[in-house]
């Protein structure tokens, strides 16, 4: 039934590799998906995101509908003819975005009502609309189900009824998806914190069958230890043999531990959005190129890698561009993370691939307690 074809290729522990093959391309797994929200992945060129190694991009309903249009992007040639990016394209279905970024906001059975963060303008959002803008406007290659995100602290009751909603939702959206051979849908676990909640809530997905299952509703103030529980108790019950994906997720150390856990795809604003804030990712841990420091450091971030942001230009130019609040401080700075973010991929898809998972993770924990040098 499924269109996009998923081939294991090597499982270490938990954590596992494999390829997902999509019409305008293979995405190797574990695969970090960078964010381009409002069809750019902001402060970069498309060929950079594409050089840094990313295969597949992530792009937004919720602003999309709202600014420009998702009619307008169709009549002018889809997502990607529009922004230039000739890869895939998963884009998320906005149920996520209306929750923490819109202001009044209405939730019923039907769907969901809303209004504009740009000018209050009303809004409305079914799981039909949401698919339609995805996969036949925007012409998303992975569309994801509409759901709500269960706010975090949340009590046992409202969660299990935010949940059946969003299973509800999830089997209206696979309906008005029917069959495609060039384009998928992914369905999304909900439950919040509760075990068994996120038990019914995969095998609810499961009986509606989907080309990918996505976590949801984590990294929503539930902390470190406790997202790592509800994946465990997650994974359990997602098929070993779709892609599993963590929805919004996260720093370096979450991404270990999460592709040790079975994860095979992740999305996250981090990378450009500290990159904006002056600060540089690295296996020890963020870096404040703000700090005095670097103001006569002749160094670059990292002179062994391919990136040019990371090898070719000083430690000393970046605190400067990020104190004179130049643009280019934070391209350069979003190219430099977006690309340690790929190589975190490659190394540990490599780890996996040579049965040294295990190594590879102990290994990151040490480096990240020692300063950066
Ligand atoms: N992005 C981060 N978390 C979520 C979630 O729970 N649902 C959706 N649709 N997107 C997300």
């Amino acid at each position: 039934m499924t269109s996009f074809p998923f081939k294991l290729l090597a499982v270490d522990g938990g954590a596992r590799t494999g390829v997902l093959k999509t019409p305008r391309g293979d995405i190797a797994t574990p695969a970090f998906m960078p964010v381009g929200t409002a069809a750019t992945v902001k402060a970069l060129y498309p060929e950079q995101v594409r050089d840094a190694g990313a295969q597949i991009i992530l792009g937004n309903t919720y602003h999309l509908m709202l600014r420009p249009g998702a009619e307008r992007v169709k009549r002018l040639g889809g997502l990607h003819a529009f922004m230039r990016w000739d890869g895939p394209i998963l884009t998320d279905s906005g149920g996520f975005q209306v929750w923490s970024l819109s202001g009044l906001r209405k939730l019923e059975e039907d769907g969901v009502t809303f209004k504009s963060h740009l000018d209050g303008s009303s809004h409305h959002l079914t799981p039909e609309r949401s698919i339609e803008i995805q996969a036949d406007l925007l012409g998303a290659d992975i569309s994801m189900q509409l759901d709500e995100c269960t706010p975090f602290p949340c009590e046992r009751d409202a969660a299990a009824r935010s949940m059946e909603l969003s299973l509800r939702w999830a089997q209206r959206s696979r309906d008005a998806f029917g069959e495609r051979k060039t384009q998928a849908i992914f369905g999304i676990v909900q439950g919040s914190v509760y075990d068994d909640l996120r038990r019914d809530s995969a095998e609810g997905l499961k009986r509606i069958g989907f080309d990918g299952y996505a976590v949801g509703g984590l990294a929503v103030g539930e902390g470190f230890e406790m997202m790592c529980k509800v994946l465990d108790a997650t994974t359990l019950f997602l098929p070993s043999d779709r892609p599993r994906y963590l929805m919004g997720v996260g720093k370096p150390v979450d991404l270990v531990e999460a592709v040790a856990r079975g994860i095979d795809m992740f999305d996250c604003v981090l990378p450009t959005r500290s990159g904006r804030h002056g600060q540089a990712w690295s296996d020890y841990g963020p870096v404040n190129l703000k700090n005095a420091r670097f103001a006569e450091d002749p160094r670059p971030l990292d002179e062994s890698s391919d990136c040019p942001a990371s090898r070719d230009y000083s430690r000393a130019y970046l605190h400067h561009l990020v104190k004179a609040n130049e643009y280019l401080g934070s391209m350069l700075l979003s190219w430099h993370n977006t690309a340690y973010f790929q190589s975190l991929m490659a190394r540990m898809r490599a780890a996996i691939d040579d049965n040294r998972f295990e190594t590879f993770r102990k290994d990151f924990h040490d480096k990240l307690g020692q300063p950066f040098d």
